[in-house]
């Protein structure tokens, strides 16, 4: 999906490599990735690529690279490593070295080096490492870009916006069908398909780290800026979201109405195994509590199977879409999914279940 959306915003050689999507493009493509992209978490531009044996040679490497003419020396710096299968002994060493390769560059080049800010960095460079060979990136994102400013409201155990909003194109909801999120919590998965439907850039309300390098162009970005349309006008969305806990829903309302969306959604407190459809027919998707903080295996393995019962009784005509970590999901919810979908969220391999829910459906055989 990633894949394709970045060749719809322009991206040329577009292949997808382990981890993410690598492609080509001037900077107007970068810009609108960055903007645009519902899916991606950085965008980072490949600035260098080496070989090296030891932190030696990685220094020289680094130290090599012109990085005065990437930013200015008033801008703070931050260095992150990442590796699989290095031969050098500590991380932190290399992560050091290849700070002190930018600073001294800058300082033989200007007399002053860069500050380091751990925290919000104005600069990013990662460098991966895989075996012996390096690769050097600069990124154009800065805060990842599941942070797109709307999440205010406190709710337990959010999903990330981008995981959210590819959940959604998964499901192939269409936003002429309504849509219910029954333990919506904090409503991210209500404000993505909003955002979508009404075609919203993911990225209107925040900052990107392009914006503070050289070769940043101002006029670019406000022409890729000005592509945002507001699809207001399209027929009515029916956006429908509840949950059992007072405080979820507080946060979901902020939610919605920090992003703009809160006019199409409809928010009610519920219980998932009491609350009737909301109409004859749409897409249900729910991510159910999941691991210690949010309830035991054993409540989970007892509720399952009565969400099973008040699907069959109550969703007849809805496509319904439970994502989790849970994999008894599938067998205690006692219904067949038609669909399954492996999906990682962080390290934690999930999966999308989709059942479709006909009058009467069929039961798992024994
Ligand atoms: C993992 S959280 C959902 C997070 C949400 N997807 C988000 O991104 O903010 C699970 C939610 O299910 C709600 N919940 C638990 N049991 C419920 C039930 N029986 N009916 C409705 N909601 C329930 C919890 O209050 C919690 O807000």
């Amino acid at each position: 999906m990633l894949l394709d959306e970045v060749k719809n915003l322009g991206a040329t050689e577009a292949n997808a490599v382990p981890g993410g999507i690598a492609f080509a493009g001037d900077w107007t493509t970068c810009y609108r990735v960055n903007y645009w992209s519902r899916i991606a978490s950085r965008v980072l531009w490949r600035i260098a690529a080496f070989d090296y044996r030891n932190e030696h040679e990685l220094y020289a490497a680094a130290k090599a690279i012109d990085w005065p003419r990437y930013f200015a020396v008033e801008r703070t710096l931050r260095v992150n490593v990442t590796a699989q299968k290095s031969p050098l002994k500590s991380l932190e060493f290399a992560t050091l070295r290849i700070k002190d390769a930018v600073c001294d560059r800058f300082r033989e080049r200007v007399g002053r080096r860069p500050d380091v800010d751990r925290t919000s960095p104005d600069v990013r460079v990662h460098a991966f490492f895989e075996g012996a060979h390096a690769t050097l990136y600069l990124d154009t994102s800065g805060e990842p870009l599941f942070k797109r400013g709307w999440r205010h409201g406190a709710a337990d155990a959010p999903l990330r916006e981008n995981l959210a909003a590819g959940i959604v194109m998964l499901t192939g909801w269409k936003p002429s069908e309504p849509l219910l999120d029954p333990m919506c919590g904090g409503a991210t998965l209500l404000v993505e398909a909003a955002a979508l439907a009404r075609g919203r850039a993911p990225g209107a309300r925040r900052s990107f780290a392009f914006e503070k390098l050289s070769a940043f162009e101002a006029s670019t970005w406000e022409s890729v800026r000005s592509e945002e349309k507001k699809d207001e006008k399209q027929p009515k969305l029916e956006l429908y979201g509840s949950d059992t806990d007072p405080k979820a829903l507080n946060a979901a309302r902020r939610n919605l109405a920090e992003a703009g969306v809160e006019r199409w959604v409809s928010l009610e407190r519920a219980d998932i195994l009491e609350r009737s459809a909301p109409a004859p027919g749409g897409v249900m998707i729910a991510n159910p509590p999941y691991g210690e903080r949010m309830g035991s295996a054993e409540e989970l393995a007892a509720f399952y199977p009565k969400l099973g019962d008040a699907l069959k009784k109550k969703f007849a005509g809805w496509r319904c879409y439970f994502f989790t970590a849970d994999l008894r999901l599938a067998k205690l919810i006692r219904l067949e999914p038609s669909r399954r979908t492996p999906l990682w969220n962080g390290a934690l391999e999930c999966r999308l279940y989709e059942f479709s829910i006909v009058a009467g459906s069929h039961r798992q055989r024994a």
